[in-house]
């Protein structure tokens, strides 16, 4: 094996509970946004990297209904975006989003959605996402709310732009 190649990342056939221990361990809110008691979805497409056969990274993905400006669409949310605590900083967060943004460009919406706390901001700027500085409405179980997480966004198709005018996600967040 060619131990200096750049690790890959793949599709992964499924992704639960397991797959997400096996990177960030059982911590009871690993992603740090339990504080929002916010419900979120579940991702139904998942890109992974493996370090001699151990799952070291994920990115999610699922197509949700928004309005863009009055517009009813669909966009690719992203979420689930995560590393194994003794390989951050190594850049397979890059390679599993990577992986993630190139099956999200193949699925038709023009806008990938990603929610995050704050301090990851200038992490996602440098994975080529956006800051949207409007409020986003989300679904939850007792109705729609602000959502109090950074909202971002990229682009999946070379024209696609974000037109002002408010967005909103027409489900729960992911
Ligand atoms: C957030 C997380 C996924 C980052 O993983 P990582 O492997 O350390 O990220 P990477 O090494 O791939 O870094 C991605 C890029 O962001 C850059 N970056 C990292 N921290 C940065 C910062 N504070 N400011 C600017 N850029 C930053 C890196 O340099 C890298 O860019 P490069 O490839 O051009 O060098 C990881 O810390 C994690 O799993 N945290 C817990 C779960 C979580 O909070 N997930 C986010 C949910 S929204």
């Amino acid at each position: 094996m060619d131990i200096s190649s750049s690790p890959t990342a793949e599709r992964l056939s499924r992704y639960t509970q397991a797959e997400q221990r096996e990177i960030l361990g059982e911590g009871v809110d690993p992603f740090g946004v339990a504080d929002t008691g916010l419900t979120w979805l579940p991702k139904e497409e998942h890109f992974g990297v493996r370090l001699d056969g151990r799952l070291v990274a994920h990115t999610g993905l699922l197509r949700i209904p928004v309005t863009i400006a009055g517009v009813d669409v669909e966009a690719v949310g992203v979420g689930g975006v995560a590393v194994a605590p003794d390989v951050r900083g190594r850049g397979l967060a890059r390679t599993a989003m990577t992986a993630a943004l190139a099956h999200a460009r193949t699925m038709g919406p023009r806008h990938g959605l990603l929610f995050c706390r704050p301090p990851l901001v200038p992490l996602y700027q440098r994975l080529g996402w956006r800051t949207l500085d409007e409020d986003v409405r989300v679904e939850q179980p007792g109705g729609p709310v602000i959502m109090p997480l950074r909202t971002m966004w990229t682009p999946l198709h070379d024209d696609a732009d974000l037109p002002a005018g408010g967005i909103r996600l027409r489900s729960f967040p992911m």
